[in-house]
C-alpha cells in the first residue's frame, strides 16, 4: 500500500509546451533563413542581457509574420483546445513579434511582459542545442530565501526548466517571470517571441 504524503502543494502554475509539424517547423525555417543569417537585422538588447533582437530593428517588418502566425496556428488551436474555453469564439491579437540570437555566453536577464494589453507571451524555439537554457523565475518563491531549501526536497523551486529543443513552443502568461540563461554551446540560440492578447470575440468586435 502506497503510504500517504501530507504536504500539500498549492497555487499551481502551469505553461503551454508543444511542438510544431515537420512540415511548419521546415515552413519556418525557410521564412527566416536568410533574416537569421544577416546581422543587419539585430541589435544588441537592453543594457542588463546580451543577446541580439530585432526588437524595434528597422528591419524587422521584412519578415512575412503573417505567415508565420499561420505556420503556428495549429499549436495556438491545441492551446486553445487544451485550456477548456469558457466561450466558443476566442480571438488572438498579435502585439509584437521579433527574433533573439544568443550566441556563446549570452544570456537574458529576468523579466516579465506585463502589460494590460498583453496577457500571454509566445516562445518559438527555431534553433537551440542547449535545452536548458529558458526558466520560468517565481520572484515569490521564499524556500530559498529562508533556506529552508537546504534542508528538504521540494516539488517546487524559484527555477522551473521547460525542456526546449528546436521546434518547440511554449505560451504562458504574461505577469510570468523569466530568463535565459548563458548559452553554453558554440551554436547559436535562436527564439522567435511574440506578444499576445486573448479574449473573448465578442469583446474584442
Ligand atoms: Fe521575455
Amino acid at each position: 500500500m502506497t503510504k500517504q504524503n501530507n504536504i500539500k502543494y498549492f497555487s499551481p502554475s502551469w505553461y503551454y509546451h508543444g511542438t510544431l509539424s515537420e512540415e511548419n517547423k521546415t515552413k519556418i525555417e525557410e521564412l527566416f533563413v536568410d533574416f537569421v543569417a544577416d546581422d543587419k537585422n539585430f541589435r544588441s538588447a537592453w543594457d542588463d542581457c546580451d543577446n541580439l533582437t530585432s526588437y524595434k530593428s528597422p528591419t524587422n517588418s521584412d519578415v512575412d509574420w503573417d505567415k508565420f502566425f499561420l505556420y503556428i496556428r495549429p499549436n495556438i488551436q491545441e492551446f486553445f483546445d487544451h485550456m477548456n474555453p469558457k466561450v466558443q469564439d476566442l480571438s488572438m491579437s498579435y502585439l509584437g513579434s521579433w527574433v533573439n540570437k544568443y550566441r556563446k555566453g549570452d544570456h537574458q536577464e529576468v523579466h516579465n511582459h506585463a502589460d494590460l494589453n498583453c496577457n500571454l507571451v509566445m516562445v518559438y524555439i527555431y534553433k537551440s542545442q542547449n535545452h536548458n537554457c529558458f526558466k520560468f523565475y517565481d520572484p515569490d518563491c521564499y524556500e530559498h530565501k529562508f533556506r529552508l531549501d537546504n534542508c528538504f526536497n521540494f516539488l517546487y523551486s524559484p527555477k522551473i526548466t521547460p525542456n526546449l529543443n528546436s521546434g518547440d513552443m511554449i505560451i504562458f502568461p504574461s505577469y510570468y517571470h523569466h530568463m535565459v540563461s548563458p548559452n553554453r554551446s558554440d551554436d547559436e540560440r535562436i527564439t522567435i517571441s511574440a506578444n499576445l492578447f486573448v479574449e473573448p470575440k465578442e469583446s474584442a468586435s
